[in-house]
């Protein structure tokens, strides 16, 4: 075998799921599925109706294997008893066509399209699922028996137990642990009872397939042979035991792994779990099926509540790594494949495997003459280099199904992700090959990859000549300081060995430009909105200057929180600014930007102290200011109307009132209040009943001072005469009161002109460190 060659006979083919592409949920009697009730019934790519054009793809691709799923509530629409002849028609016809073109078919039976009506009498909670999923395997089976010939029972149990009954953000939807544990037992009996009456039924290869994410820490992801603390080999090995080992353990062994049984009895009992059960979940398969798309990067972390998808993960945190990743988000680290394969031949010596499932979402732009795809071809390939290296070691793998045919139906996520070879517009359903198509069809044709290697060293030698990932490589050529000196050395040897000339892929691997900047909005506190939008109005004009392109992205809701860090670990933008004029509520969404490793800088002195460097005024500066005037125009009794202390401002704008009376030898009289001008006047009302020689009210923002200055005319205390009256901001609205009103102006345009500085410095890589824009005191009437 060369140096690029697959072995011979090796099944080269691709993967797709009935729900992501058939279309046609209400055709020729089919019965509704737990994913059209949580999602609508859905077009998806109209695969009913055009699967002879789909086989031509295939055809084109020159696959060998086509892995499809059969819809359950297709052929038995009630999930159980009546069998719908129609449904099984579709499949046969199916079969045939492939036959037809020379494709061999592979039929996996649930791919987490479980008929509503089987949900509604309690889903994979209840053990009748499991029987009623044996005899519609056998009814299947009776009809394409004698023309398909692998069998896979069910695709990613753990997701559908997991992601379907404890977080809930599949369907059904339901968000119970003890459902979840249930679940996965029912789905791996339901397994094991299906595998029992596919082989009494003649079938010649049963199968199982499994998601695999190697689980790791961060630093795992940099150096695969890192050595763990003793916590976090303890994260890593709990995150194994509940995605991979419940699963793994009682099919091929017969046993749930010891460290798994306590942590389902706390959840959900033991019940459940029948004597006899787990000799029918391990009974013998020809083929476990591995879908590999990212490691899982956890460490340890003792208050870090549970995942709902990993029940009894208390005390472990999954973590964002600062690596290439794709559109979805998923870190791309080939070299966890080879990990992977070697640890599951080491432990299940005699388990013939298949990667069943491997590929990526990325943006896809379609050009004048095509859809050119590197991204996703550079995946592929290093996927692909990794498996050959893993095969050359021994590993059992007889197969690698591409995910997938088409750009479809992404679950939960809709269709805004593209997997597929090949493109689908959903409004003509017109399919075009994208460059990875015709790269993959080369690949199959030649049973490899291609021999010729570049000439000039890629990213990838160095990383593989150095042992550490590309992201690592990335960060040294870009001389991060976040790389351990034995790693920077490694990589500099491999570096000068090689005679790597760094490109502008490699500098750009960890910060991907896209020229687009995300410009995050959260809600502005009462009195900030002029700050937004002359901000936005000013970074938008200076950065567009700068030929960058602006994202605006709304963040008030925890889902939009969550729908821009999606954004940002997908690297579909540079930078993120972040306009929190309320700090205090936004600083959990900035943690999980810094977490992301893009650039991002704030409006704003955020109340966590971190590195991120923000544009902020000089709160205490301008209260000081304000203050030093109230006391020069012989103010002797000061007050001041505080807003809520949370807010990092209000708390700067007190020290500096207090510095400055400090000063002066005199203390504060405080009255607190919220943001609004009716709690101003509830706060001034009772500094005059409290101190009845007071002579001068500051406020910490200008709505505060109107109300203020409202009490004072309805207590007849004349301003500025008897008592006067200062505030912060320098709303439009202080003008025009009557006496018009004395505040501390904070620049808009200084600070807008700062942040985008700001962003614009961080994105070349230069030392930044955070802004103070001077303010500048405003005397009106009222002083
Ligand atoms: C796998 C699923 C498949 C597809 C890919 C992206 O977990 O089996 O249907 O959604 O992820």
């Amino acid at each position: 075998m060369s140096r690029a060659a697959f072995p011979e006979n090796f099944v080269w083919g691709v993967s797709t799921s009935a729900y992501q592409i058939e279309g046609a949920n209400v055709a020729d009697g089919r019965g509704p599925s737990i994913w059209d009730t949580f999602s609508d019934s859905q077009t998806a790519c109209d695969h009913y109706h055009r699967y002879t054009e789909d086989v031509g793809l295939l055809k084109d691709l020159g696959v060998t294997a086509y892995r499809f799923s059969v819809s359950w509530p297709r052929v038995v629409p009630g999930g159980s008893g009546r069998v719908n002849a129609a449904g099984l028609d579709f499949y046969e016809k199916l079969v045939d066509e492939l036959l037809g073109a020379g494709i061999t078919p592979y039929a996996t039976l649930y791919h987490w399209d479980l008929p509503q009506a089987l949900e509604d009498e309690g889903g994979w909670a209840v053990r009748d699922t499991a029987r009623h999923f044996a005899d519609y395997a056998r009814v299947v089976h009776d009809r394409l028996g004698d023309r398909v010939d692998t069998w896979f029972t069910l695709n990613e149990p753990w997701v559908a137990a997991f992601l379907g009954y404890g977080s809930g953000i599949h369907a059904p939807g339901r968000t119970s642990p003890a459902d979840a544990f249930r679940s996965a037992h029912h789905l791996l009996l339901a397994h094991g009872l299906a595998t029992g009456a596919l082989r009494a039924a003649g079938a010649s290869k049963v199968g199982l397939i499994l998601n695999f994410g190697p689980v790791m820490t961060p630093g795992q992801v940099g150096d695969l042979s890192m050595e763990l603390a003793e916590e976090d080999a303890e994260a890593v090995a709990r995150i194994d035991t509940l995605m991979h080992r419940q699963f793994l353990e009682p099919v091929l062994r017969g046993a749930y792994p010891a460290d798994l049984l306590p942590l389902v009895e706390r959840t959900a009992g033991l019940d459940h779990i029948h004597e006899g059960d787990l000799a029918d979940i391990s009974r013998p398969i020809d083929l476990l099926g591995v879908n590999y798309y990212a490691p899982t990067v956890v460490q340890a972390q003792p208050s870090q509540p549970a995942d709902p998808a990993y029940p009894g993960s208390a005390g472990i945190l999954f973590c964002t790594v600062p690596t290439a990743v794709t559109a979805m988000g998923w870190p791309i680290v080939p070299n966890a494949l080879p990990l992977l394969l070697r640890r599951l031949s080491r432990e299940y010596p005699d388990t013939q495997l298949m990667i069943t499932e491997n590929g990526a979402d990325f943006v896809d732009v379609i050009t004048g003459d095509g859809i050119h795809d590197v991204d996703r071809i550079n995946f592929i390939e290093e996927h692909l280099r990794a498996l050959r290296v893993s095969i050359e070691e021994g590993a059992r793998v007889g197969g690698y199904l591409l995910w997938s045919l088409l750009d479809c139906l992404e679950w939960a996520d809709g269709y805004q992700r593209k997997f597929g070879v090949y493109h689908v517009d959903f409004a003509t359903q017109r399919r075009r090959p994208k460059d990875s198509a015709y790269w993959f069809r080369d690949v199959i044709k030649r049973n490899g990859l291609a021999e010729s290697r570049p000439k000039r060293p890629t990213l990838e030698t160095v990383a593989a000549r150095a042992g550490v990932s590309r992201a690592t490589v990335s960060r040294v050529v870009n001389g991060e300081a976040a790389v351990s000196s034995d790693v920077r050395t490694a990589v500099m040897q491999a570096v000068q060995e090689l005679g790597y000339v760094p490109n502008a892929a490699a500098r750009s691997l960890v910060t991907r430009r896209t020229d687009s900047i995300a410009l995050v909005l959260s809600v502005p506190r009462p009195g900030g909105e002029a700050l937004t939008a002359a901000v936005v109005q000013y970074v938008t004009s200076v950065l567009e200057g700068a030929g960058k392109r602006i994202t605006l992205m709304v963040a008030d809701t925890a889902e939009s929180h969550r729908r821009i860090v999606q954004h940002a670990e997908a690297r579909l933008v540079d930078a993120v600014i972040l306009l929190p004029p309320s700090p205090d509520r936004t600083d959990t969404l900035t943690e999980r930007l810094i977490r992301t490793g893009l650039p991002t800088v704030l409006l704003g002195k955020p109340s966590v102290a971190s590195l991120v460097p923000y544009v902020d005024v000089d709160n205490s500066g301008g209260a000081a200011a304000v203050t030093d005037h109230l006391l020069s125009a012989g103010r002797r009794h000061l007050g001041i109307i505080c807003g809520p202390l949370d807010l990092v401002a209000i708390q700067d704008r007190l020290t500096g009132h207090r510095t400055a009376l400090e000063r002066a030898g005199r203390h504060p009289l405080i009255a607190t209040a919220n943001l609004t001008t009716h709690s101003g006047a509830a706060a001034a009302r009772q500094l005059l009943a409290d101190n009845p020689r007071l002579d001068a009210v500051f406020a910490t923002t200008d709505h505060l001072a109107i109300g203020a200055l409202r009490a004072a005319r309805e207590a007849g205390r004349r301003v500025p005469d008897d008592l006067a009256i200062a505030g912060f901001d320098d709303i439009e609205a202080a003008s025009c009161t009557t006496p018009s009103l004395t505040t501390v102006q904070a620049p808009v345009a200084d600070q807008a002109m700062a942040l985008a500085r700001l962003l614009l410095s961080r994105l070349e890589g230069r030392h930044t460190t955070s802004v103070i824009v001077p303010t500048r005191l405003v005397v009106r009437e009222s002083t």
